[in-house]
């Protein structure tokens, strides 16, 4: 089997940053209730820039930093549960954009753990010699499935892309994962499509996200772990010896009681929810591209990227740099 590592790394969010207190302007909510129970302060909304957009920006910069040129990607992967459209898959419309002309795109839903699924199937293409470099995206404008009447919900939301090149290498990169569905928990996070509008019938769909905030609370807890575990007993590194854990930015207190759960320093769990709120299947790509620019990131880290969301999804991935 070949290895796998990532060689560039790219994202992008909309310039238009709004703060608690400006959401505090029209919705009955505070700084103090929205940073207090998630660590969110600041979030990316778009102005006009839809998930293609941000992914099409976003796939340009990871192109950049790892120096190659477009036509030789041979597989690009959008995550996104918030598509432009039905059809064509996000990922076609950014080959169209960045001229990848030799490539074979498609998107996968799987909510805030869809770029750790993107991920681990773009890794399997290349590690069985289906393909050799590939673009792998999360991007999301999750402002346009937000019911922004529902506090609950909208204050948690960002819009935002990120992007990385992996590509087959000589030296062992992208490890394993460990990623699983609980498809009987779906119904603690939706968010419908069209209606069912035809000849013979009529029915209403709810189109934005709904959520079972403190059932996603417990899932996450629990599942993310025990999901972290399962991925180390197929590793040869132990827990402690892993420099960095980036996980789906949802939730401060939720990476916290991971870090709790699984004895490790907080300290090693990158986080920027602070700036961005949860961007779904964005965030993780987002923060792995920030700590490559802040040089956090250097050759021979070992690093854990775990996601949750919308399915129920879950799903870990032993990276080294
Ligand atoms: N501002 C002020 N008050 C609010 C707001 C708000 N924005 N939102 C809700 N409230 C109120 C509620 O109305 C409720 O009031 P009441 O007690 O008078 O009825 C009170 O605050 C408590 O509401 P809860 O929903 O019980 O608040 P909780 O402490 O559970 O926190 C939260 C909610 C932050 C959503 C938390 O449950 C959470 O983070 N869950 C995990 C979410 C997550 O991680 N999702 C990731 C996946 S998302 C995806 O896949 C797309």
């Amino acid at each position: 089997m070949n290895n796998v590592r990532i060689i560039g790394t790219g994202s992008y969010t909309p310039d238009n940053i709004v703060s608690n207190d400006e959401l505090s302007s029209f919705l009955d909510t505070s700084d103090e209730w929205i940073s207090s129970r998630t660590g969110i302060k600041n979030r990316r909304i778009s102005k006009g820039e839809g998930t293609t957009q941000l992914a099409v920006n976003a796939a340009r910069k990871a192109i950049a930093s790892s120096h190659i040129q477009a036509n030789e990607i041979d597989l690009i992967i959008v995550a996104t549960m918030s598509p432009d459209n039905f059809t064509p898959s996000t990922a076609c419309e950014v080959q169209r954009e960045i001229q990848a002309d030799n490539a074979m795109c498609f998107d996968v839903n799987a909510a805030c753990s869809g770029f750790v699924y993107a991920l681990n199937i773009a890794t399997t293409y290349i590690k069985s010699n289906m393909a050799k470099k590939a673009l792998v995206i999360g991007s999301e404008v999750l402002s346009k499935i937000s019911d922004w009447n529902d506090r609950g919900t909208c204050v948690l939301f960002g819009d935002g892309a990120g992007a990385v090149i992996i590509s087959e290498a000589s030296e062992e990169g992208i490890m394993n994962f460990h990623c699983k569905s609980l498809g009987k928990l779906s119904q603690h996070i939706t968010c419908g499509a069209r209606d069912l509008n035809n000849h013979y019938i009529s029915k209403q769909t709810d189109k934005y996200i709904r959520m079972n905030g403190q059932e996603v609370f417990k899932f996450a807890c629990t599942y993310v772990p025990a999901s972290i575990q399962k991925l180390m007993e197929h590793s040869p590194y132990s827990l402690q010896e892993i420099d960095y854990f980036v996980l789906h930015q949802a939730n401060k207190r939720i990476i916290s009681s991971i870090s709790k759960r699984l004895k490790i320093d907080i300290n090693k769990f990158y986080m920027n929810i602070e700036s961005y709120g949860n961007t779904s299947a964005a965030s993780i790509p987002i923060a792995l591209d920030e700590m490559n620019r802040k040089k956090i990131l250097v050759k021979g880290n070992k690093i854990i990227i775990a996601g949750f969301g919308g399915g129920l999804t879950y799903g870990a991935g032993l990276i080294t740099i």
